[in-house]
């Protein structure tokens, strides 16, 4: 069975994180970081509360929520964890949503969370790694970062939408994002309706 890393951060939209995670769980084990400033945004925007209790009490939250025991999560600041090691195989790692401070700690290796180790890592592996940064507008300091980390072949995945699709209700937003992600993961699902080509007749 696959193994991806995962990790929730502090930017608005961390119910585009749960959608992929419910989707990778289908077919692979997660080993999931969920930032504490996420933990609060979860509760704010999305009414889910995750926090509270060991990290053995919130994977249980957690594997209740989704009723998968496929998840693993760690503490953002225990650097014992497996992930936090070269030397554990898996087969790509998410970001989503990603802080513009997570984005700059992984484009300068600045390894201070769990997360931010577990990136720096698959980076110097030369795993897949992924990243949906969330901020609006981007300054130059963030776009630096993203192309530092697009330049070393990491997937810059931020959520926006597609006007193509018909995209409705925030459902198919969500869905749309999440399955752009497990595109660049290399996931097959069936979030969105790929795009065909309808050329205007003439
Ligand atoms: C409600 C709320 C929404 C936020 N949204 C964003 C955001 O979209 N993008 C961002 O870069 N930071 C956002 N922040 C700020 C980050 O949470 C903050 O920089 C934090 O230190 C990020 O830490 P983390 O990446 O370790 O979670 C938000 C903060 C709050 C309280």
């Amino acid at each position: 069975m696959k193994k991806f890393v995962f990790a929730i951060t502090g930017a608005s939209g961390p119910i585009i994180g749960i959608r992929v995670l419910k989707e990778l769980i289908r077919t692979a084990e997660v080993y999931l970081v969920v930032s504490r400033q996420s933990f609060q945004i979860m509760l704010d925007e999305s009414n889910i509360d995750w926090v509270g209790g060991t990290a053995k009490d919130i994977q249980n939250k957690i594997r209740k929520f989704y009723r998968s025991k496929r998840i693993y999560y760690y503490d953002e600041a225990d650097m014992y964890a497996p992930i936090a090691s070269g030397s554990f195989q898996h087969d790509g790692m998410c970001v989503v949503p990603c802080s513009m401070k997570s984005l700059s700690a992984i484009a300068h290796g600045y390894a201070h969370t769990l997360f931010e180790r577990a990136a720096d890592v698959t980076l110097k592996e030369g795993r897949r790694l992924v990243i949906s940064p969330r901020e609006t507008p981007f300054s130059a300091i963030h776009l630096e970062n993203m192309l530092k980390l697009a330049q070393l072949g990491v997937k810059i995945v931020p959520p926006v939408i597609g006007f193509y699709h018909d995209p409705g209700d925030m459902e198919h937003i969500i869905n749309f994002i999440s399955g752009k992600i497990l595109d660049a993961m290399g996931v097959e699902h069936n979030l969105y309706k790929r795009w065909t080509s309808r050329r205007p007749s003439t």
